[in-house]
């Protein structure tokens, strides 16, 4: 069967963009069936790095076809900057084979403001939202008032859409807010209108039939998942998450396509565990061990630029994505970056109250509360970078790994070495 959705199985940038270029090898079609530019994807390819926001990290293979689905939120701009600089590395972004859904949301300029201006409002419980007008294009979505991207398909009328549309976001930072509105609103029609005109061929309302065709074909569809398990909005610990459905599921609603055609369910994961924005994360190393792992493993967002938060890798964590995603493999990145360590923890259960669980919490409050229990597993402290083979693993790197294939319950197909494309092992 022809299908696989890989997502990421803790808190977004587990090396998503590495794995699906590595399994772009295989496939004919890739599709991002949720989020918009809060992703950040990085595939290195020899010299040259890709940093994709929106377009699926398939487009550096020259014969596949990529999707933008159903499911995401698109901000116009971006995409068109991203399409820019694609072109400028090389990249074929003809319109044959980068298909945009028309019925995918645009992200207008007042999202943005309002992204920002609900942020400020949290205060002391923001969210950390990577303030690219995710959660209220989202919300504009659930509500139906939002501006499908078929709008582009009339530029010169998407224009005045983007202008009233920003007419009502201004009425609410004002009077809700009491913020200052977005000003040029007349510049700002101006570019969506510009960007409109560039977008418009790629536009297309027939995705279903699309991804249809592919699968009943028997071409392979790689389905890329954005963010992470404990993201999704409705499996992540609310309100500490983004505004979709990042696991496995989203892909049949964000694509259009049925659980039938799916056989593999890839899980990222990275060998410990970061966090960009707020929210609970047992196992955070708020010490010198945490700076090491972050300067080491060079943890800072691909999209906004802002330190990430580290710490051990959660067992507990792992065995919900496997739960939620119903993962059928883990991909395992960034085993590197754990060989300057002399001992390493992976967290097997919390302890809550009185309680030892092995099952995470739903309850945001309890996953605060919870206190990650450790099994300590000796480093390897030697460099891996160059290891091509389970084999040649130092023993205690190969005992780490077997012991998070155990715990997660998921055979782990594949483990990264390096950012570079061949810094892979396969098991
Ligand atoms: P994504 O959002 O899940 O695609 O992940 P990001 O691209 O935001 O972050 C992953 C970062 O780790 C990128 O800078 C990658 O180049 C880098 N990376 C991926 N795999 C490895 C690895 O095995 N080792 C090291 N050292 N870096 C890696
Ligand atoms: P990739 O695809 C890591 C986080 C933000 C914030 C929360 C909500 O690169 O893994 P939003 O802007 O979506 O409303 O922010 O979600 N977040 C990510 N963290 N990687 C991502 O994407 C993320 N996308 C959103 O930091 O905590
Ligand atoms: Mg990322």
């Amino acid at each position: 069967m022809p299908a696989t959705i890989l997502i990421g199985a803790q808190w977004g940038d587990e090396g998503k963009g590495r794995a699906a270029d590595w399994l772009a090898r295989d496939s004919d079609a890739m599709a991002r069936y949720a989020g918009g530019d809060n992703a950040g994807h990085t595939v290195l390819v020899g010299s040259q790095k890709f940093q994709l926001h929106l377009v699926p990290s398939g487009v550096v293979h020259p014969d596949m076809i990529c999707i933008l689905g159903t499911g995401m939120v698109i901000n116009p701009l971006r995409l068109v900057q991203e399409l820019d600089m694609l072109y400028q590395q090389g990249v074929d972004i003809s319109p044959d084979r980068i298909r945009i859904s028309a019925r995918a949301h645009v992200i207008t300029p007042g999202h943005m403001a309002l992204d920002g201006a609900e942020e400020r409002m949290r205060g002391g419980e923001s969210i950390g939202t990577t303030q690219r007008g995710i959660g209220p294009a989202y919300a504009d979505k659930s509500a139906r008032t939002g501006l499908l991207v078929s709008a582009m398909l009339d530029p010169e009328k998407f224009g005045d859409s983007i202008q009233q549309s920003i007419l009502t976001s201004n009425t609410i930072l004002e009077q809700r807010y009491h913020l200052p509105p977005v000003a040029d609103i007349d510049g700002k029609a101006a570019e969506y209108t510009e960007a409109a005109r560039r977008l418009a061929p790629y536009i297309t309302y027939d995705i279903p039939p699309l991804v249809n065709q592919i699968l009943e074909r028997g071409q392979r569809l790689l389905c890329e998942g954005a963010q992470g398990t404990l993201l999704d909005i409705d499996h992540g610990h609310y309100p500490y998450v983004t505004s979709s459905s990042a696991t496995a599921g989203g892909a049949l609603t964000g694509l259009g396509f049925g659980p039938r055609y799916v056989d593999r369910v890839v899980g990222v994961a990275k060998a410990y565990c970061t966090r960009v924005g707020n929210g609970p994360f047992p196992t955070e190393l708020t010490n010198e061990v945490g700076d090491r792992m972050r300067q080491i493993g060079v943890e800072f967002g691909t999209t906004t630029g802002r330190p990430r938060r580290c710490g051990w890798l959660d067992a507990v964590i792992l065995r919900y994505a496997a739960q939620v995603n119903g993962l059928t493999e883990l991909v395992l990145t960034k085993l590197d970056v754990l060989s300057h360590f002399e001992v390493l923890h992976i967290a097997v259960a919390y302890d809550l109250a009185r309680d030892r669980i092995t099952e995470m919490p739903l309850d945001t409050l309890a996953m605060y509360e919870a206190v990650p229990v450790y099994e300590a597993l000796p480093g390897w402290q030697t460099d891996i970078s160059h290891v091509r083979r389970l084999e040649d693993l130092p023993s205690n790197a190969r005992r780490y790994v077997e012991r998070i294939q155990e715990l997660a319950g998921v055979p782990i197909t594949m483990i990264s070495v390096g950012p570079e494309r061949d810094q892979a092992i396969l098991c």
